[in-house]
């Protein structure tokens, strides 16, 4: 195991956020050539939340963040580090983080954003994993938060029904070595960036270029089925390289907590992982595809359940845009 006598950070509270507004299998079938049966059979997706249409990221990331800081038990002034994970901020400038600081009232606390795309939680934990090892902060938040509704393409059949909204943050905090988070594995791989993209809304191609908006740049677009190749690979070879870094086996896991992309994908891997499905938690029936938000909005499933003790062991993955790919194994 990775356990260099230096502190761990262990997650301490976690807390979520979904939009109210409900975007139905059905309610696809109005505006675009699908079915219910061709949405649920290909992802496994039914209902996504979307943000209301004068709302970003903002609102549900503050309420999650508020959440894990009760969860946790902590005082917002006790929070040294905030690390957002978004591909959909609040605006270009400021960093999300900063422009919710003060709701979150944790005016202690440096505050940042990082873009992993749908790895961006396991980043996030990543980054700030290190900088509780090194003694520099003892508590800190990592929060994933998504509007991806505003930049889905609802004249792309094959990506529009993929994606939801949806925030969840978690409080973490210094503790022994060995408990907490035992291992992170990281990666990207640029080779790949066209594959999942927006091309527009960046400096290249600004969003307020009409031209740019007539050739449908600043929404997401993906070639799903190479994607879903990559994905299967990646997702299994970064979850064994977690495993082996903590020094567990798939045996050891009470809970696999995939990023929820498509039930297809969670499928092969867990065969592949041999981890049975009732130890694999699905949520994207209910939520879609929340990139960065996903795992998060899953493990609060997974705490509510009241199926998680302190000890058990945790396996998050996920995948995404970059291309990016993140494993971590978590002592609760
Ligand atoms: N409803 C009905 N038909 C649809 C459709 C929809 N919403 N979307 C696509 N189709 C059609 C296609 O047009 C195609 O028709 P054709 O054969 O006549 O050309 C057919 O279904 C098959 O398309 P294909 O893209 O091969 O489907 P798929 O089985 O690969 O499923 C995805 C598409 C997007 C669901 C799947 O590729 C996927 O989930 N990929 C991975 C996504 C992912 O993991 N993202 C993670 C990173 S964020």
């Amino acid at each position: 195991m990775h356990s260099n006598g230096l502190p761990s950070a262990r997650i301490i509270g976690l807390g979520t956020a979904l939009p109210a507004r409900i975007m139905t299998n059905k309610d696809f079938e109005q505006i675009i050539d699908t079915t219910d049966e061709w949405i649920v059979q290909r992802t496994g997706m039914k209902v996504r939340h979307y943000v209301r249409s004068d709302e970003g990221i903002a609102e549900i990331a503050v309420e999650a963040g508020k959440k894990a800081m009760a969860a946790a038990g902590v005082e917002p002034e006790e929070i040294e580090l905030v690390v957002l994970a978004t591909a959909t901020p609040e605006q270009p400038i400021p960093a999300t983080a900063a422009i919710i600081q003060p709701a979150l009232g944790v005016s202690n606390a440096v505050c940042f954003d990082i873009a992993g795309a749908c790895s961006g939680f396991i980043y996030a934990l990543q980054v700030v994993r290190q900088f509780i090892a090194t003694g520099e902060v003892k508590t800190a938040m990592i929060i994933g938060a998504e509007a991806l509704s505003k930049y889905s393409d609802f004249t792309d059949r094959s990506t529009c029904i993929l994606f939801g909204d949806g925030a969840g943050a978690a409080v973490l905090r210094a503790c022994e070595p060995g408990d907490g988070v035992l291992s992170c594995a990281w990666h990207t791989d640029g080779h790949y960036s066209d594959i999942i993209q927006m091309p527009g809304g960046g400096s290249k191609y600004p969003p307020h270029v009409k031209e740019h908006i007539e050739a449908r740049l600043p929404f997401i677009k993906m070639r799903g089925n190479e994607v879903f190749k990559l994905a299967v690979r990646a997702f299994l070879e970064v979850c064994q390289e977690a495993l082996g870094k903590a020094g567990v086996t798939t045996d050891e896991i009470r809970w696999f907590v995939p990023h929820q992309a498509n039930l297809r994908i969670i499928s092969a891997v867990g065969d592949r992982l041999g981890i049975p499905v009732e130890r694999i938690y699905v949520n994207l029936e209910k939520v879609g595809n929340t990139s960065s938000a996903s795992i998060p909005l899953a493990m609060g499933e997974v705490i509510d359940s009241g199926d998680l003790k302190r000890g058990d062991l945790v396996l998050m993955a996920a995948f995404g845009g970059g291309l990016t790919w993140a494993a971590s194994v978590v002592r609760w």
